[in-house]
């Protein structure tokens, strides 16, 4: 069967790490990348809005030698009732060969990818899966911290709509990670507890989330959580010295942090975003069967 990048809990750790380290390989020989995708044409179809997502992996494909194609809602035949299975075979039946699929649908990657003939990589499904980022996070965290075994990390602000918290939470048992989360009671999943401030401030990293709004019903007053739940400078006074900050963006400033922390010499924010390019770079190099996956 064709290889997928549906969910990292697929992957062993030893096969996490191995990605995590040609990204970091990737990252040190940016000026002299091999030409992995040379010949390739990448489908980049996202379903739901993204900036990131999209450009990184579109930048990965470029410049590992790649082109790409792109398709987005409004402008496909799903506008026309076309399904979301006919949608996947006709980009395969006209010749990608590899895509990226980005859905407000929880199992669209994982539903659809064992029917393909050509890999499919999930691009963000729905509230429950963003491998990529996932990482992307685990790969700031390894620059920053060299070892992951053994961090704690706290994540505020939305963790129930949130796909890069599921994954993360998902993954971190697995590196022996420490998680805590806090969150308003309607934005934090039923399953998990929510823990405080006193220990929030005993973390590593501390990822902050938007409210995404657009995953909910009714209307919910933001200003109202900014007094409990905002990650502000004097917050962060009680965090240790070392501790980072991360967010997978978008970014509502003054909500789930505030301006003056996103650009905090500790912030790794827009850091994520660079490194995002080379981590789906060892996506890509992982599919295909190169480097230490071609032995
Ligand atoms: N972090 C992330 O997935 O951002 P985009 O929605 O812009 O792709």
């Amino acid at each position: 069967m064709v290889k997928s990048f549906v969910t990292l809990t697929d992957l062993s750790a030893s096969s996490i790490d191995t990605l995590l380290d040609r990204a970091q390989f990737f990252l040190s020989h940016h000026h002299e990348l091999p030409p992995i995708l040379k010949n390739k044409i990448i489908a980049l179809l996202f379903f739901e809005p993204s900036t990131r997502t999209r450009v990184s992996f579109e930048m990965a494909t470029l410049k590992l030698g790649g082109k790409v194609i792109n398709l987005n809602h409004d402008q496909s035949s799903l506008t026309k009732q076309e399904s979301l299975e006919d949608t996947l075979k006709t980009i395969q039946a006209i010749g990608a060969d590899a895509m990226v699929l980005r859905h407000k649908d929880d199992a669209a990657s994982e539903k659809w990818a064992p029917e393909l003939k050509i890999p499919l990589i999930n691009g963000g499904a729905g509230k429950k899966e963003h491998p990529s980022q996932c990482l992307l996070d685990l790969l700031t965290l390894k620059q920053e911290f060299k070892e992951l075994n053994g961090l704690h990390i706290g994540i505020i602000g939305d963790i129930k709509h949130s796909r890069v918290a599921s994954s993360f939470i998902q993954i971190a048992d697995r590196f022996k990670i420490k998680v805590s989360l806090l969150a308003p009671e309607d934005f934090l999943p039923s399953a998990y507890k929510n823990s405080s401030w006193s220990d929030l401030y005993q973390c590593d990293a501390i990822m902050c989330l938007r409210y995404q709004l657009e995953r909910m019903e009714g209307v919910i007053e933001l200003k109202n959580l900014i007094d409990d739940y905002c990650l502000t400078k004097d917050r962060f006074k009680h965090f240790k010295s070392n501790t980072i900050i991360m967010h997978p963006a978008p970014i509502n400033h003054g909500i789930e942090i505030t301006t003056e922390m996103v650009h905090h010499p500790q912030s790794r924010i827009f850091k994520q975003m660079e490194l995002g390019v080379f981590a789906r770079m060892s996506i890509f190099e992982y599919l295909f069967n190169q480097g230490p996956w071609n032995e």
